[in-house]
């Protein structure tokens, strides 16, 4: 089986990008790989992780670009690695119309809180200025829209008293990385379907369900022999 490829693009720290690469050498993201790493910064410590894991990597600077112009950059570098799924780990720019038409549907985002609920930076800090009593993770589709598209998977984070951004970010990351590499799983398994804005699991395919009843008639076959 051809494995699936993914891109990841990061401004940061890339803690999600290890995770994601953790979880597809443990096999929790099966018949996967991460083919290129892509940063608008060269600073970002996400680069050298991915380096040490030898995982190819490109700095694509926007200093001087227009959005789109920067983004036609990417694109092709993502197309030149042969991307199936584009997975944004902290990357901090907004996609052009370009981009998005380009890897329709094939594009996931993470972010820090329970979505449509504190959008866009520093979304931690807007929960704790809110008083929400419960703060999250999303992963998302993305689309022209910021923070937006239909959402694949979330995990609520309790706020806890003295809970301040660092230590909310902190709780939060845990999960994030957590229901990340699951979304990337449900996403490149291609089981689901999108009703309106939302993500189903799709109904077990025939081919699926003959192996489920084959399984069934092997037990219970064992079970009458004994
Ligand atoms: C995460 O909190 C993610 O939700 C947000 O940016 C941060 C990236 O962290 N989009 P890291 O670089 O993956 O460690």
């Amino acid at each position: 089986m051809t494995r699936k490829r993914i891109g990841v693009l990061l401004s940061g720290r890339g803690s999600n990008f290890e995770a994601l690469a953790d979880s597809i050498a443990a096999g929790r993201i099966p018949d996967a790989e991460i083919s290129i790493v892509i940063s608008n910064r060269e600073d970002a410590p996400g680069l050298r992780r991915a380096a040490a894991r030898l995982i190819p990597v490109r700095v694509i600077p926007s200093k001087g670009l227009e959005r789109e112009a920067y983004d036609r950059l990417v694109v092709a570098a993502l197309n030149k690695a042969r991307v199936d799924l584009v997975c944004l780990a902290g990357f901090m720019r907004l996609l052009s119309p370009h981009f998005i038409a380009a890897f329709r549907g094939r594009i996931l985002n993470i972010h820090p809180s329970l979505l449509p609920a504190f959008p866009g930076l520093e979304a931690q800090r807007q929960a704790l200025e809110y008083g929400v009593k419960f703060s999250g993770c999303t992963v998302h589709f993305v689309d022209e829209n910021l923070d937006a598209g239909p959402i694949v998977a979330q995990a609520i984070v309790p706020i806890q008293p003295g809970d301040t951004e660092e230590t909310l970010a902190a709780r939060i990351l845990v999960e994030e990385h957590r229901i990340y590499t699951e979304a990337v799983r449900l996403v490149l398994s291609g089981k689901f379907r999108i009703e309106g804005r939302t993500v189903l699991p799709s109904a077990p395919s025939k081919e699926d369900e003959d192996k489920k009843h084959k399984r069934e008639e092997r037990l219970t076959g064992r079970a009458k022999q004994r």
